[in-house]
């Protein structure tokens, strides 16, 4: 499944046709983090079903609805629920929503997940500010900038290199510590899953420079950067990755979305606090 420039353009001009604000900053919730739709003032909800060539969500804890409005000043459209690889979509649908932010207008993108924790020092429960990533499904072949290049939204071979917004990464920081919110800072390692890591997959992440694991954002992030847009993105910690062989504990989703939903108000108050100063 791809697209082309008029499926991009046909769902603009859906939602176009449904609210009468320009939106400027994108936000996308992962796993159990919905709630943070729920603070977006005059909120308009379409959802997905409406807009041609969206793709549904099919995951427990995502709900499956684009949220315009403001918030804190900014006019927001966030994306109540993401698409995954591992369902089934393609990388094409799974960025689908992240071009329509572009020809929207968007020039600003704030992405959350739920992810595993790797890094020894990260408990379930806290939040991980992305600064780097690595791409271990594009480095199997699954990046979403292959196949023919729309010159005129980004380069063929784009750089990587400041990928996580520096100045936004610093806003951040400023926000945690004016609130006390205690903030983690480091890498995500986007795998495919749905199958989480085994003990030995863990310790292979750790030893590869990964602090965190999920199965969503780097796709949408590369295809943000690709179009030039800023990207700051969260990892919710809902788990430690289990790294020991016989240990009686599990990973399992309903977990996840127990303890993102713990996490909603501080992460709500760091991205408020974050547009507050843009
Ligand atoms: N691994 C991969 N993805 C995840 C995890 C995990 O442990 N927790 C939440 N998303």
């Amino acid at each position: 499944m791809n697209y082309t420039r008029q499926d991009y353009e046909d769902a603009v001009s859906l939602i176009r046709s449904r609210i009468s604000i320009q939106p400027t900053i994108g936000l996308v919730l992962g796993s159990g983090l919905g709630g943070l739709a729920n603070a977006i003032d005059h909120a308009v909800s379409i959802p997905y079903e409406d807009i041609p060539g969206f793709p549904q969500s099919t995951v427990q804890g995502h709900h499956g609805r684009l949220v315009i409005g403001e918030l804190e000043g900014k006019t927001v459209l966030c994306q109540q629920g993401r698409t995954h690889f591992y369902e089934g979509y393609s990388m094409a649908q799974v960025t689908f929503a992240i071009r329509v932010m572009y020809f929207l207008g968007i020039e600003t993108v704030i992405l959350t997940n739920a992810a595993g924790g790797i890094n020894a020092e990260f408990r379930a429960g806290d939040i991980m500010l992305i600064n780097d990533h690595i791409n271990l499904i594009g480095m199997v072949g699954n990046n979403p900038l292959m196949g023919w290049n729309d010159d005129s939204i980004g380069p063929r071979f784009p750089s990587m290199t400041q990928t996580y917004d520096r100045r936004l990464r610093d806003l951040t920081h400023q926000v945690a510590q004016h609130y006390q919110i205690p903030l983690q800072e480091g890498v995500y390692m986007g795998l495919s899953g749905p199958s989480f890591e085994t003990p030995a997959e863990v310790r292979m992440i750790r030893m590869l420079g990964g602090d965190a694991v999920g199965m969503s954002t780097v796709n949408e992030v590369l295809v943000a950067r690709h179009a030039g847009m800023r990207v700051l993105a969260f990892s919710s910690i809902t788990n430690v990755g289990i790294d020991q062989l016989d240990t009686e504990t599990e990973t399992n989703h309903e977990e996840v979305l127990e303890v993102g939903r713990v996490i909603v108000p501080r992460l709500t108050m760091l991205i408020r606090g974050v547009l507050q100063r843009l």
